[in-house]
């Protein structure tokens, strides 16, 4: 008798493990698993912008950025310093500091940065001139923030952000139009 109290004792721990593990997994993959984060990266005073500023080809010229970092995840995002690229077809005409920052869980931030131009590699670039005079000047921006998620100091996994953005300017309204794409890596 002893032995079946036993049997049905182990038996019942079993399935009460077994039910534990199917939660946590099922936890992983729903809550905790990793959701792409949203990033915006908007130029700002684009419209005071000085374009006789372009002819000094010996010059970088900044140009003020905000970028909204939006997480959707359960857990902490924390990335360390890190920059952005700016191309202009497909040559690299700016750069863009990126101060590191903890984006706490299910909530965004704004960072203020400015974007470091370099007039001699944009005006040199074979298409700067048909695309100024037709306009519109599209740039791509990207930036990659390897950091780490964590959660309750229990939970805590490296978590490498990628963000890459089309960013159009209207030359004669000064418009600017920004549509991104950002993944999360594990
Ligand atoms: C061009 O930019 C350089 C570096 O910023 C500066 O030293 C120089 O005075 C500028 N030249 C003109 C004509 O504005
Ligand atoms: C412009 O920026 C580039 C790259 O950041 C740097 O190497 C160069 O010294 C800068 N030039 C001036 C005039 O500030
Ligand atoms: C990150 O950049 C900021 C501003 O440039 C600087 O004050 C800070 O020391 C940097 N942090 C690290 C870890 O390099
Ligand atoms: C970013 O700069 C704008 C003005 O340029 C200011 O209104 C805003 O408060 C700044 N945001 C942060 C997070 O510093
Ligand atoms: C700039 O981008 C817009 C939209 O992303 C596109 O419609 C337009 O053709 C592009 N213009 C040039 C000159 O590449
Ligand atoms: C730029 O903006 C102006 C004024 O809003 C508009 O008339 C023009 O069509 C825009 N240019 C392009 C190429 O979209």
């Amino acid at each position: 008798m002893a032995s079946r109290g036993l049997k049905i004792c182990l038996a019942m721990s079993l399935l009460f493990l077994i039910i534990v593990a199917i939660v946590i997994v099922a936890l992983f993959f729903t809550i905790f698993r990793p959701k792409d984060p949203n990033i915006i990266v908007h130029p700002v005073g684009f419209e005071n912008f000085n374009p006789s500023l372009l002819t000094n080809v010996t010059a970088n010229v900044s140009l003020g950025m905000l970028i909204t970092i939006e997480n959707s995840n359960y857990e902490n995002f924390e990335y360390p310093n890190a920059t952005g690229y700016i191309k202009f077809h497909d040559t690299v005409v700016g750069q863009v500091p990126i101060v590191g920052e903890l984006v706490p869980p299910r909530s965004q931030i704004n960072v203020n940065t400015s974007a470091n131009f370099m007039v001699a590699k944009l005006i040199n670039d074979p298409n700067f001139l048909s695309d100024f005079l037709s306009g519109i000047v599209n740039f791509t921006s990207t930036a990659s923030l390897p950091g780490k998620a964590h959660m309750l100091k229990i939970i805590k996994f490296k978590a490498t952000v990628y963000s890459s953005c089309d960013i159009s300017l209207n030359i004669t309204s000064r418009n600017v139009d920004s549509k991104c794409i950002s993944k999360i890596k594990l």
